[in-house]
């Protein structure tokens, strides 16, 4: 007898139909169609007969790009669709596929030997070649480059992340089927949507080949064939959606711990930073403010939440409440009673009964986010929260977590009434966190309309940058993972979710002083920066280790507010075209193979290089600058890139690098966003190249962007010869920009110049010790440009 669940490769294929963008192919048992989604986008599909699921997709939200027709060719051994950007072949005979670029390079090839279903399980495979690298994959653990690992994509509830404290792990709490293949230079972009659980081999089992397993579903792969990195994750996050701008505040530094337990605590706290005067935004509730759990409920410790978050208001704190999915099962919790009118709760396995499972309510019941009547009801419960002054909501344990099960999660056969239609748990597991962050800022915007929410999500698929910014979850406070959160963040960044932090300080365990200053320090240029600790943890507050430690913490959170105007500019080329806020070096310099290889670095946007210390001890380290001249943003000492230098790192530095010809536009210290207005930017300029800003300002509050509730404008610099000069664009849209004056100040100056402003010459400073030369000039939104000569 034949074994049903038994691999079977795809047999010899014919055509079966050609449309202006696609071809359907057809073996004995499966249907296989290819189509040019936009130039630089193939979709291959594959399912079992003849007939493609009409279910939408969880993740893409477009689908189709105008694009000069492609032309399909239909030969007797192979088939192809070729566009401007690339071309995808199939072979009849055994179902290999090439897919090229324009230029005829082989950007990847599938193995016709796995490409199938086994049961309810669906393959691919693609060939690697021997220095091929992977990237991206969302949020995983281990290095930089994911080659030789395994990883599975199930969303799920686990305590201290390590590979070296867990080596057996090979799941997080997000999912993201979507990974870039480094070769020789060129990247290549893969997106299998299907949100069952998946198995990826990246050349473990078999060093050649890249192996992805599909627990079941069809096989749909969207092949990515741009020409860099940036174009790719452009096109990826145009399919799958981009990060809405978040309020300004949430860039600040927001602090939390598990848990401030009652209201004179938070106020203590808040206190605190004001007191010391150390800049921060948001304060964090865990779930202590809670009656016994229930969700969006305030407890005994917590009499009067609308006065505590109103005096926390007044001093300029927004507060963000924990909300997480489980419902304690209690007859007489107004919640509970509503969604059960509601029928909103997830179906145990006989369809008719809600599931029960535990979570730190006790027995709870877990909402169906994937259905949007659900959705629709969470956020009227939600809306309570809002009306009290909460200001942002923390989606935790929405994998979702389950202590009832050894499984950590619901049953797999229990039913979710989706928008999509009935689905099965396995089905529906991975989406259920990205849903919920739906539910949560989708009832933020009906509740408050136009004002940006604020939504922060542990668990999530492709796309669920749209909702929510991704933490983490739990690390540990050791250096192992102080270094494993870089390159989770990079790769998050490289997988569309460019709002991205780990728990500062570390969450399980006992931090120390030179952890948390060096955690501290690297996370002031993460684009989420929050610190966050365990239940019975001592404090890691920036103050808990004594004045000299508090004063370097003071000193890198300032640093973080000056540069927020830089990093609200990234924010926004984000939010436009998708692109990490925080880059591994390849980002910018794909064909340096030491770039490539770089897992402990990173850029913030173009121009800033960080390159923190993941080690105790360390007072300096080895820094890998790509080609071209960098400065050091401390000494403004220029070293040549290209190679390795030793950087100084004495506890209160953080080896930070600036590139040649860099604009970075830096604000005043303020002890939150809320305090006053940047009325002055600091241009700082640094020498021997030249760049492009793409500035952008905004309310930082409203969700205007649509009806061009912005001012931008591009800002250029650029040496000439021996003087210099910097370009305005005239400035876009109907915001009336706060910056009254461009303070601009020439790093690295070795003389004064002569300044003239549209064509009338200026007073500058030029101050030799310092080599800063400096000048101002009236803001104006028509172009404006300086020549120093
Ligand atoms: C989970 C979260 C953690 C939180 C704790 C209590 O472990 O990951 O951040 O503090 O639950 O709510």
């Amino acid at each position: 007898m034949k074994d049903a669940t038994a691999f079977r490769p795809v047999g010899a294929l014919r055509v079966s139909a050609v449309g202006p963008r696609r071809l359907r192919l057809v073996s004995i048992r499966e249907t296989i169609e290819l189509s040019a989604v936009a130039e630089d986008l193939f979709r291959l599909r594959m399912v079992r007969g003849r007939k493609f699921s009409e279910r939408p997709s969880w993740a893409v939200v477009r689908d189709d790009w105008p694009m000069a027709p492609p032309r399909v060719e239909t030969g007797k051994e192979t088939v192809a669709i070729e566009t401007g950007a690339g071309r995808l072949e199939f072979h009849l005979r055994d179902g290999r596929w090439v897919l090229r670029d324009a230029q005829g390079a082989e950007r990847t090839t599938g193995l016709a030997k796995r490409l199938g279903f086994a049961g309810d399980a669906a393959r691919v495979a693609l060939a690697l070649t021997e220095t091929e690298g992977i990237f991206g994959l969302g949020e995983t653990t281990g290095p930089i480059n994911k080659r030789g690992l395994r990883r599975e994509l199930w969303n799920i509830d686990v305590l201290g992340h390590s590979p070296g404290i867990h080596p057996g792990l090979h799941s997080l709490y997000v999912a993201i089927p979507f990974a870039l293949l480094l070769r020789d230079g060129r990247t290549t972009g893969i997106f299998w949507d299907n949100p069952a659980r998946q198995t990826w081999d990246l050349g473990q089992a078999a060093p050649d080949a890249l192996g992805v397993t599909a627990d079941s579903g069809e096989i749909d792969l969207y092949l990515f064939v741009g020409s860099s990195v940036a174009e790719i994750v452009d096109r990826y996050t145009e399919l799958t959606g981009r990060m809405p701008l978040p309020p300004r505040w949430a860039l600040g530094y927001h602090q939390c711990r598990y848990s401030y337990e009652t209201a004179a605590r938070v106020r203590e706290i808040a206190g605190n930073f004001r007191r010391r005067e150390i800049p921060c935004d948001a304060i964090y509730l865990d779930i202590h403010h809670m009656d016994e759990y229930r969700v969006f409920t305030f407890g005994k410790t917590f009499p009067r939440p609308a006065k505590l978050l109103a005096d926390l208001d007044e001093q300029g704190f927004k507060v963000v409440a924990i909300v997480d999915p489980g419902v304690k099962d209690d007859p007489n919790f107004g919640v509970l009673r509503r969604g059960r009118a509601r029928r909103a709760f997830v179906k145990d396995a006989t369809g008719r009964r809600d599931y029960v499972g535990r979570v730190w309510p006790g027995e709870s019941r877990f909402p169906d986010f994937t259905n949007a009547q659900a959705r629709a009801w969470w956020g009227e419960e939600q809306a309570r929260l809002q009306q009290l002054g909460v200001a942002g909501f923390w989606n935790d344990m929405n994998e979702p977590a389950n202590f009832a099960l050894p499984s950590k999660t619901l049953p797999p056969d229990c039913r979710h009434d989706s928008d999509a239609g009935p689905l099965s748990h396995a089905v529906a597991h991975n989406v259920y966190g990205m849903q919920m962050a739906r539910a949560s800022r989708e009832g933020a915007l009906a509740h408050e309309p136009g004002v940006r929410p604020f939504v922060i999500s542990r668990a999530g698929y492709a796309g669920v940058q749209r909702y929510a910014l991704i933490w983490t979850g739990d690390n540990s406070s050791v250096w192992e993972h102080l270094a494993d959160s870089l390159q989770m963040l990079l790769n998050l960044g490289l997988s569309g979710v460019a709002f991205c932090g780990a728990d500062v300080g570390g969450f399980l365990e006992n931090t120390n002083a030179e952890l948390l200053v060096r955690w501290l320090q690297m996370a002031a240029f993460t684009p989420f920066f929050r610190n966050h600790t365990n239940l019975d943890t001592i404090n890691q507050e920036p103050w808990a280790f004594g004045p000299p430690v508090e004063a370097i913490c003071r000193r890198y959170i300032e640093l973080r507010y000056q540069l927020l105007p830089y990093l609200y500019c990234l924010f926004a080329e984000s939010h436009r075209t998708g692109a990490a806020i925080m880059r591994p070096l390849f980002w910018h310099h794909a064909d340096d193979p030491l770039a490539v290889a770089t897992g402990d670095q990173f850029l913030l946007g173009a121009n800033l290089l960080v390159a923190p210390i993941l080690q105790p001890g360390n007072g300096a380290r080895a820094v890998y600058l790509p080609r071209g001249e960098w400065f050091d943003f401390w000494s403004g000492e220029a070293h040549t890139g290209g190679r390795y230098i030793l950087a100084p790192a004495p506890l209160d530095r953080l080896p930070l690098y600036v590139r040649a010809g860099a604009i970075i536009p830096m604000g005043a210290v303020r002890q939150h966003t809320g305090e006053s207005k940047d009325e002055v930017i600091n241009l700082h300029l640094w020498p021997n190249g030249k760049t492009e800003l793409a500035w952008h300002e905004d309310d930082g509050v409203t969700i205007d962007l649509a009806t061009g509730g912005y001012s931008t404008r591009t800002i250029r610099f650029a040496t000439v010869g021996r003087g210099a000069r910097l370009d305005f664009g005239a400035a876009q849209g109907s915001f009336v920009s706060e910056v009254k004056r461009w303070r601009v100040i020439l790093r690295c100056a070795t003389r004064p110049y002569r300044v003239t402003v549209n064509g009338g010459q200026i007073p500058a400073r030029f101050v030799a010790e310092t080599g800063v030369f400096s000048f101002e000039i009236q803001n104006a939104v028509s172009p404006i440009v300086a020549r120093l000569a």
